[in-house]
């Protein structure tokens, strides 16, 4: 399609007149040939020594001033942009640029000659992507040589120049048919109205203006290189941009894909000269109105050359785009041409997606259930995997049955998957005919029909219908969300509803976080399909409001990505649940069993593969999250990023050991030293509670001289031999040989279950087997080196001492000459909300502390902290090395969580939702018949389950089947206690009262259970 008018019509020159002009004018000889051209009349012209040129006669009343606008600009890239490769303007003998020939049959023309460029016509070879990137950059380079330059002709008139587009509306009477004259007359109105006031304000310069498939040179020997672009005819003061609308307009033609055909072309240009935001908003309509005015225009010639149909011929493939770009989804042509100039498809979506990810886990839940938590499965739907039976019925089916095998709750359908079940002709993309939408860009959620869909946050409906149709949406609701203050705003949908839940919504009709505002449809309403949920979030909505694709085409999917985000960042689903491999559980346990050993305990029924751990939750293979209800030693939360820092930080540093000077183990020493009680002062830096009570052990008898311990029936101080002796849980416990000689047991002061059941009777009654245990030892021939006791009894069955215990129990110890041992393994640095140490809450000091399981939340620290004269006591010559203990990492962990225990506050939340925690927990166990105590303190908490309340018998079995259940509902706890009756919760201390609203809810049913 040509780009000229015929205003003039060309002068008629022979060969003969030609060569003489050549021969005259420009003193060159050679071989002419007549060319094919619209305006003037050219020749080829072949000189002797090879050269090839093009001498042009133009018409005598072709403006003067258009002629020198056109060689001053070639002039000037000559000068300025030599390696554009365009024609060089050639003088004439007199050193003129054009010469006015008197023509032999009266009349007069101009002449010009200029340079031939070789290569093939861009409309004569096929188009690769390479090829329309270098017809980007070539007019951007185009461009870029012209930038400085100025001509008084600059704005001519001429019906090309876009900023006139709006003058091809007098020539819509043209145009034969009507919904083309229609569609033409909106793209041109359009322009008039609304671009053209725009494009006043963009940057402009003289741009060549005719980059069309005719003026562009492809190289012979490089089908993907363009290097040369010939007539400078329509040269124009314009807006910058248009010369790239005007490129993209005429790429665009005959392509499969003319949007991407554009987008190639764009993304050459700004490869080379960027192209501004403004101006790729604009970009679209320019190219849309480029090829309006070209109709116009060569209908308006034909009605002037009835008889030349060749005119119309080329209207067809602009056409074709024309209709494409009106019907495709509004917006997308500058998301996409946008994403071609590596800029963010949709302005603002970033910020949206940020802002989503970093609310991700506080939304809502869409389903009944929480998803993260739900018990759930993707659904492998790609293309070639996919292994379903055919029909909706089988599909629901299999689905039903699948979910009832597994125990499932939720089936999920994956963002962007590629899928082979978008069948139907509505899938076909809008791009290209060829292309089939298949890649799934919201995620569905598969549960039975009529399961309740809730509000992620607040929103606003705005729009909401019946989609019907096979395989369309069925019932669907678009929601509205505005946040951050309005400054942002973003879209979510839901589709294959049921019927009921559009009836009688309306656009406007806000909708609240947490509101079940719709129910999942069944088959026969929501499309055909299985009931469930098809969840998007949208950036933009395409100009829609009650219907959006759902799927969209592979070949633009990073664009698409830009309008429709992660959905997941709403939903939560954990990213394990999308692994292609989780590693099966049974394979696991084989492996264990082969590898580590019988005695090794493994936690529930159907044992867990968990990998990943945040804050209070702990997450499975699968991608189920699990709150963790039962791990202190994640104290300040799973792998609490400061911690992590830190250790990583200084592992990468330096890790020795204690033989070396280092700042921080004198620094963390410090620290903790200053957490507690005079004198309380000199730190022993070991690796696990057991080495700290070993030590501990190994102090107190390295200062008396002593052997004899006493010691908590129940009692559990670690697993190394001698721990083992002392730990009643242990010895007494399956596998255990017993009480040792040199160890003293007191009674457990466990007030439900002990002996001691009245708090007032306690004091003298402890006293009395205090004497007991100490007569024992003696008789054995051991005097007491050591009483070592929790602060609050953990293993032994989660109770706290009755008031004034350690008190009496202290004096007499030391009236005995023993020192007295705090193990603070369990309860230490503010577990019991009220104090950093359990045995503050006593009123006494210790003579030595042992810490262990949270002190490094997770890394292998514990500590022994004792007084400066039992320390000096233990340094009798014997060297006290320890490879590991203390060392610069474990240093550095210790003193993060002690970082992030005072900045989070941690030891006052213990309380807060600790007593929350325990109104909650007695309430809901009150009056239940197999829960005969509720007891702790902070977050520290037990349930005692007994066969039944009178007779307090203790029943292992239903604490376990209580432990499980839990774990079927998402909630980590355990059991202790001597008889593994005691269900006991010690969260990390983040744990917060939504994690204990579940826990709750899911104690509730188990009871209930229980109870049944
Ligand atoms: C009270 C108490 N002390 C000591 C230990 C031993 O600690 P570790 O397992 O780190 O050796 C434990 C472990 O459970 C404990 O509960």
């Amino acid at each position: 399609m040509s780009s000229k008018l015929l205003d003039h019509p060309a002068p008629v020159i022979d060969l003969e007149a030609a060569s003489s002009v050549a021969r005259q004018v420009f003193g060159l000889e050679g071989s002419l040939e007549a060319l094919v051209a619209e305006r003037d009349c050219n020749f080829a012209l072949r000189a002797p020594d090879g050269q090839r040129y093009v001498l042009k006669f133009s018409h005598v009343d072709e403006d003067p001033g258009v002629l020198d606008l056109q060689n001053q600009a070639l002039l000037h890239l000559q000068r300025h942009a030599p390696g554009v490769p365009a024609p060089r303007l050639v003088p004439t003998v007199e050193g003129q640029p054009t010469h006015l020939y008197q023509m032999p049959g009266g009349g007069q023309c101009r002449v010009r000659l200029v340079t031939w460029l070789k290569g093939r016509i861009y409309n004569a070879v096929s188009h690769s992507p390479a090829l329309r990137r270098s017809l980007g950059a070539m007019t951007a380079r185009l461009d870029a040589g012209l930038r400085g330059f100025a001509h008084g002709h600059g704005v001519q008139n001429l019906k090309w120049r876009m900023e006139q587009a709006g003058e091809a509306l007098d020539l819509l009477p043209y145009l034969a048919v009507k919904q083309q004259r229609a569609l033409a007359e909106k793209v041109l109105l359009d322009f008039r109205d609304r671009l053209a006031p725009e494009l006043a304000a963009l940057r402009g310069q003289i741009i060549h203006n005719d980059a069309s498939d005719c003026n562009v040179l492809v190289a012979e020997d490089d089908p993907d290189r363009v290097c040369g672009i010939i007539d400078f005819g329509d040269m124009t003061h314009s807006a910058l941009i248009n010369g790239l609308a005007v490129a993209c307009a005429y790429a665009m033609l005959d392509c499969a894909d003319p949007l991407e055909a554009a987008a190639q072309v764009v993304g050459g240009y700004h490869a080379v000269t960027p192209v501004q935001e403004q101006e790729l908003a604009l970009l679209p309509d320019l190219i849309a109105t480029r090829l309006a005015v070209s109709v116009c225009i060569s209908s308006w010639r034909h009605s002037r050359h009835p008889d030349n149909d060749y005119i119309l011929i080329s209207q067809a493939p602009a056409w074709a785009v024309l209709k494409l770009l009106d019907q495709l989804p509004r917006g997308f042509a500058h998301f996409h041409l946008r994403r071609a100039c590596a800029l963010e498809p949709v302005p603002g979506a970033e910020a949206v997606v940020d802002w989503l990810a970093a609310h991700q886990g506080r939304f809502a839940s869409v389903l009944d259930c929480d998803l993260p938590m739900a018990r759930k499965q993707v659904l492998d739907l790609e293309a070639g995997r996919a292994d379903l039976p055919v029909g909706t019925e089988a599909i629901c089916a299999a689905i039903d049955q699948h979910m009832r095998e597994q125990d499932l709750e939720v089936l999920v359908g994956r963002y962007l998957e590629d899928r082979a079940v978008y069948t139907t002709a509505a899938f076909v993309s809008e791009f290209n005919p060829a292309e089939r939408r298949t890649v799934h860009i919201g995620m569905d959620l598969f549960q039975s029909a009529g399961s309740g869909i809730h509000a992620p946050l607040d929103g606003v409906v705005v729009g909401c219908k019946d989609n019907a149709g096979d395989k369309d949406y069925g019932p669907t609701i678009i929601l509205r969300h505005e946040v951050d203050d309005g400054r942002l705003c973003f879209y979510t949908l839901y589709g294959h509803l049921s019927r009921d839940s559009v009836q009688g919504l309306e656009a406007g009709r806000p909708v609240h976080r947490g509101e079940r505002f719709a129910a999942m449809g069944e088959p026969h309403e929501n499309g055909n399909w299985p009931p469930h949920v098809h969840f998007q979030v949208m950036t933009d909505l395409l100009g829609e409001s009650d219907t959006f694709a759902g799927v969209a085409e592979a070949g633009k999917i990073e664009t698409w990505r830009s309008i429709v985000p992660d959905p997941n960042l709403i939903l939560n689903i954990p990213e394990e649940a999308f692994s292609d491999t989780p590693a099966p559980i049974d394979e696991l346990l084989e492996r264990r069993r082969r590898l580590l050993g019988a005695s090794l305990s493994l936690s529930y029924a159907r044992p867990l593969n968990i990998v990943r751990g945040r804050g209070c939750y702990l997450y499975d293979a699968g991608g189920r999250a699990y709150i963790d209800a039962y791990n202190n030693v994640a104290h300040v939360g799973h792998c609490h990023p400061r911690v992590a820092a830190a250790i990583a930080e200084q592992a990468a540093r330096l890790n020795t050991n204690t033989r070396y000077l280092h700042d921080t183990i004198l620094r963390y020493a410090e620290r903790l030293a200053g957490l507690f009680p005079d004198p309380l002062s000199v730190c022993f830096f070991v690796c696990t509670g057991s080495e700290a009570n070993e030590l501990a052990l190994r102090l107190a008898r390295t200062a008396t001289g002593r052997r004899g311990v006493l010691v908590l029936e129940g009692a559990y101080h670690g697993h190394t031999s001698l721990l083992v002796d002392v730990s009643s849980y242990k010895f007494d416990g399956p596998g255990g040989a017993g009480r040792r000689d040199f160890v003293g047991m007191l009674p457990a002061p466990d007030l439900y279950r002990g002996l001691y059941r009245d708090p007032q009777s306690a004091g003298a009654q402890y006293a009395a087997h205090m004497d007991v245990a100490l007569d024992d030892l003696r008789a054995a021939g051991f005097e007491p080196a050591a009483f070592i006791a929790e602060s609050m009894p953990s293993a032994g069955g989660v109770y706290p001492l009755p008031g004034g215990f350690l008190e009496a129990a202290y004096g007499k110890a030391r009236v005995a000459g023993a020192l007295c041992i705090a193990d603070e393994v369990q309860v230490g640095f503010g577990r019991l909300g009220t104090h950093l140490w359990g045995f503050e809450e006593q009123g006494v000091v210790p003579d030595i502390v042992t810490l262990g399981k949270p002190i490094g939340n997770g890394h292998p620290l514990a500590a022994v902290i004792t007084t400066p004269a039992i320390a000096t006591a233990f340094a009798n010559g014997m060297e006290y090395f320890n490879t590991f203990g203390g060392n610069p990492v474990s240093c550095a962990a210790g003193m993060a969580v002690l970082d992030v225990l005072e900045e989070e506050d941690l030891m006052a939340r213990a309380r807060t939702t600790g007593d929350w925690l325990k109104e909650r927990l007695e309430a809901v166990c009150d009056g239940h018949p197999h829960i005969g105590d509720v007891r702790g303190k902070g977050l520290f908490r037990g349930l005692d389950v007994v066969a039944d309340i009178g007779s307090r018998e203790p029943s292992a079995q239903r604490a376990g089947a209580l432990v499980e259940h839990l774990c079927h509902a998402g909630i980590l706890a355990g059991t202790d206690g001597v008889h593994h009756n005691v269900v006991k919760f010690r969260p990390p201390m983040v744990f917060g009262k939504t994690e204990g609203e579940r826990l709750i809810a899911a104690l509730a049913t188990g009871l209930e259970n229980l109870a049944g």
